[in-house]
């Protein structure tokens, strides 16, 4: 069934996109948001649990300010701690992210599993970027974060990736922003090429859930389609927002 959970200040809460580690709100205010979050999704049956070390979130948080180039990224640090947490409580062995742009979004997702926000031992957290330029770009800011090769970015168009993964994908976060005409709609020919090697339990999410919704149609309907998925769950925390489905 399609829900919702909205904060009350999710209008207000604004970052600027070139200044992506201005705090923009008390520490404990972040925390407090995501964890009604994690608690609504907990007791829609997206997550077994809500519990996840804060202490390396931060450390993650840290590393990717110092070590990473980042021109500008629409995650807020709200969306940076859900990401983060996300992947901690279901630990994914394989996570795919698709439209990584510099790698902010994916080392959101992959600081869970490499580098000293670690808190599991993945098996491949792969990053993908249509754009050769950003691709290299990206994956010489994972590196950095990452020396051992687990998370790593590819230059190439996600559908293909997905479709060619030959192991299960637990966790399929989706922001590509496709053609002109496409736009957002890219993430649905992204889910449909992946779906079948999702296990039950797996998550996808779908940034920009709130802003691009009009583009983002025919996927929210077919991620809210109790059919396809088993919960679905659109989270507006800040003005993109981050539709979180559960297979
Ligand atoms: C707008 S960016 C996402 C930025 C991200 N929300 C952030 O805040 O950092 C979307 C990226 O998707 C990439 N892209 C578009 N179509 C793609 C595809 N089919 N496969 C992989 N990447 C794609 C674009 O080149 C672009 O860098």
């Amino acid at each position: 069934m399609a829900q919702e959970y909205r904060t009350d200040d999710w209008e207000q809460y604004r970052m600027t996109y070139r200044e992506p580690h201005r705090e923009l709100e008390p520490l404990d205010a972040e925390i407090a948001v995501v964890d009604g979050v994690l608690e609504a999704l907990h007791a829609a049956g997206a997550l077994p649990h809500t519990t996840y070390d804060g202490d390396k979130m931060l450390a993650h948080r840290r590393a990717v300010a110092e070590m990473f180039e980042i021109p500008w990224t629409a995650i807020s640090p709200r969306m940076q701690r859900l990401l983060y947490a996300l992947n901690a409580i279901i630990q994914p062995e394989n996570m795919i992210a698709a439209g990584v742009f510099c790698g902010n979004t994916f080392i959101s997702n992959a600081g869970a599993g490499v580098g000293p926000g670690a808190c599991y031992t993945a098996g491949q957290l792969i990053g993908v970027e249509i754009k050769p330029e950003e691709a290299e770009r990206a994956e010489r800011n994972v590196r950095r974060i990452d020396p051992t090769g687990i998370a790593r970015v590819l230059a190439a168009d996600a559908i293909d990736v997905v479709a060619d993964f030959a192991e299960p994908i637990q966790l399929l976060y989706l922001d590509a922003d496709g053609t002109p005409e496409k736009g957002k709609g890219i993430y649905l020919d992204i889910l449909q090429a992946a779906i079948d090697t999702m296990p039950e339990g797996s998550l996808v999410l779908a940034h920009n859930s709130v802003n691009a919704a009009e583009r983002l149609e025919h996927y929210l309907a077919f991620v809210r389609d109790p059919a396809n998925f088993r919960e679905s769950v659109n989270v507006v925390l800040d003005p993109e927002g981050l539709e979180v489905s559960v297979k």
